[in-house]
């Protein structure tokens, strides 16, 4: 703890203690806030509300610092593997070799789907947005496994991370009319996803070294980011009890958004359009800055960070690497290049603190890797998996977790009498 604050309102003066943080962040413990003056915090969009304490991530937007469980991204980017990410992220510690073995191996050996699954995808028309198609294979899941039992959250923890990659690849086979695919035990898990998804049965396929090395760093990029959207969703349905698919499956949902995760689709089809146009980035800036053109710079802004997000920065390094790597010339890659500059000495986006987040440069790499637009968004779920599941791991190992159920401030009509007209079978 770290002091007090005072509230005082209509005479009263009430006390409440402050909550310090292991990096010195403060808030204020407003847990009987309600109980002692009547009175609720009213803050919409959450933006100055902490939702719980975590051990998992910890980011600091002014100074575009972001850490897993202590360690710095720029380190973890450079020298992880995902597989180990998606342990340290749940579990809490690197782990060891042989956790690291067992933990790998229940992801291989987890990979297939129940044949019945498969049946699912016929269902879905071949346009169908293959985040529908995550959101509801997830949920269905849980008909597989339906056991909810704590003792099983590790065995399901190692089903999901297993099965999600299938699942994508899947929706993504659907999509072009091509057979599926079956993982293979001896590749890695960006090795097998990537097999999955650009594999025919008609011929070998060998798994490019910098197609996996890219996903493995596009993977552990997205992989957590402490209370955002998709995983304050992810521990508020978890809150209530459900089941782990039924809460990733929602988490889903909000990360669909082109707010959240769904920006990185938004982003190439912006850049696209203004190619199209034959429009000025000053242009297309002057039309963003017309706040009745309804227009975003998509893939800048950010809730919390204030400063570059240092994912942003490793991703616009690795396109320029990948696509030497790959010899691809994307004119997509100078053109979010050209925006950012252009952006960064403009008053209005510097005046706001805005400047390229993840979702930036993140699209035109998995463009370059040959992943179609509409799997982008599929892709962050890839990578966010382990955070949700770190997340509504941690919220659920405290015995006195408790249902997340938030007040409001009631603008509507007050008591008025609902006059007896007869009954109305209009
Ligand atoms: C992700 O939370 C996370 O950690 C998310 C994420 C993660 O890893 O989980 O980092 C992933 O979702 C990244 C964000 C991806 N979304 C986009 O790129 C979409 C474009 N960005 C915006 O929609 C916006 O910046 C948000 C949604 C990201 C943040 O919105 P906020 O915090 O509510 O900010 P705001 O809308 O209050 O903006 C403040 C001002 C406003 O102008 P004024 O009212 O002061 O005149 O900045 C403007 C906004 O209009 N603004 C933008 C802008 N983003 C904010 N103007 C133009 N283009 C933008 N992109």
């Amino acid at each position: 703890m770290s002091g007090t604050v005072k509230l005082t309102y209509g005479g009263n003066e009430w006390e409440f203690p402050v909550l310090e943080g292991s990096e010195g962040e403060k808030g204020i413990d407003f847990g009987a806030l309600r109980k002692k003056t009547g009175l609720v915090a009213h803050d919409p969009a959450y933006g100055n509300v902490g939702s719980c304490e975590s051990a998992i991530t910890f980011i600091d937007g002014e100074k575009g610092i972001l850490r897993y469980r202590g360690y710095p991204i720029e380190q973890v980017a450079e020298r992880a593997r995902f597989t180990e990410v998606c342990y340290l992220l749940i579990y809490g510690e690197r782990p060891t070799d042989d956790q690291l073995k067992k933990f790998r191996s229940g992801l291989t050996y987890h990979t297939l789907l129940h044949e019945d699954m498969k049946k699912f995808f016929e269902g879905y028309p071949a346009n169908a947005h293959p985040m529908a198609i995550m959101a509801s294979m997830f949920a269905s899941l849980s008909t597989y496994y339906p056991d909810n039992d704590p003792a099983l959250n590790d065995l399901n923890i190692i089903r999901v991370l297993a099965k999600s990659k299938t699942i994508a690849a899947f929706a993504h086979k659907k999509s072009i009319g091509q057979p599926f695919i079956y993982p293979m035990n001896d590749l890695s898990w960006p090795g097998n996803f990537l097999r999955m998804m650009f594999a025919v049965p008609s011929e070998p396929y060998e798994v490019p070294e910098v197609l996996e090395e890219a996903l493995n760093l596009l993977l552990i990029l997205h992989a957590d980011h402490e209370q955002n959207c998709s995983t304050s969703t992810m521990r508020m349905v978890g809150s209530s009890e459900a089941n782990l698919y039924a809460s990733i499956s929602a988490a889903i949902c909000a990360l669909w958004g082109p707010r959240h995760g769904g920006a990185n689709q938004k982003v190439i089809e912006m850049l696209d359009q203004i190619k199209k146009s034959g429009m000025s980035m000053d242009a297309f800036l002057d039309k963003v800055k017309d706040r009745d053109s309804g227009v975003k710079l998509m893939g800048f802004g950010h809730r919390v960070y204030k400063n570059f997000d240092p994912r942003a920065k490793l991703l616009k390094a690795a396109a320029d690497r990948i696509f030497d790597q790959l010899g691809v010339n994307d004119p997509l890659l100078d053109m979010a290049k050209q925006l950012e500059e252009h952006a960064l000495q403009d008053e209005y986006f510097v005046s706001r603190k805005l400047y390229p987040n993840v979702d930036f440069y993140s699209g035109i790499i998995y463009r370059a890797m040959g992943i179609p637009t509409e799997m982008f968004t599929v892709m962050f779920v890839l990578g966010r998996l382990p955070g949700w599941i770190a997340h509504w791991r941690e919220m659920r190992a405290d015995p006195g977790y408790r249902i997340h159920r938030p007040r409001q401030i009631y603008t509507g009509e007050n008591e008025r009498e609902f006059v007896d007209m007869g009954r109305r079978e209009l």
